[in-house]
């Protein structure tokens, strides 16, 4: 399928793109559906580059952040009644509405394709292993153009040459961003740097304090 003209095959889904489209402007303020579409541009992009397919990467992009704006109290139930990682209630909207967003869309929409439901489960912390479009929305969600902060333009280039080493820059970035604002780090989060940055380092480092 051309990126120029995507039209969704229903393989995955049985809703158009502009009717994703709608419920993601149903669901999500202005803003941030602008950021949606932003991340879906800057997906596609990246799919290209990497021979990615575009109408997954397109419907997991539209959809990865279609539970930010629930309240946090149908959050904490959907937890407990979906069997999710219970260890969750001690953290936040952030760590929630990926893995969240992901039973909505198969819940409500249907969708089943595993690629695009990792994408969105994982597309804030990521994960040791992760699908191809997963990696895609992950990328994308970090550095769309309306991104700006320290370190996003090395991000932007690593992303151009090499989708795993923007994975492990934009991971590091994320701990450390956390540990200077002192909260708290879920444990996935650090599962996703030692498989993306800190690999094989343990016996080269001992000198320090342990
Ligand atoms: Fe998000
Ligand atoms: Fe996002």
């Amino acid at each position: 399928m051309k990126k120029s003209k995507i039209e969704y095959s229903q393989n995955f889904l049985f809703i158009s793109r502009d009717e994703l489209i709608k419920v993601m402007e149903n669901s999500l303020s202005k803003r941030r559906l602008k950021h949606v579409l932003r991340v879906e541009k800057t997906a596609l992009k990246l799919a290209e580059k990497y021979d990615v397919d575009y109408e997954k990467v397109s419907i997991a992009a539209l959809s990865h952040d279609y539970a930010k704006e629930r309240p946090d109290e149908e959050m904490r139930d959907l937890i407990i009644s979906e069997n999710l990682d219970l260890e969750m209630l001690q953290y936040g909207n952030n760590i929630w509405h990926g893995p969240i967003g992901a039973v909505l869309m198969k819940n409500e929409y249907h969708l089943e394709d595993e690629d695009i439901l990792e994408a969105i489960n994982y597309h804030t912390i990521g994960s040791p292993k992760m699908s191809l479009v997963a990696k895609v929305i992950y990328v994308a969600d970090f550095i769309e153009p309306k991104r700006s902060f320290k370190g996003i333009e090395i991000a932007r280039e690593l992303a151009d040459k090499d989708l795993d080493e923007a994975i492990g820059y934009i991971s590091s970035h994320t701990i450390s961003h956390l540990i200077k604002r002192k909260n708290k780090i879920y444990p996935r989060a650090i599962e996703t740097y030692n498989a993306w940055v800190a690999t094989g380092k343990e016996e080269n480092d001992d000198s320090f304090i342990y």
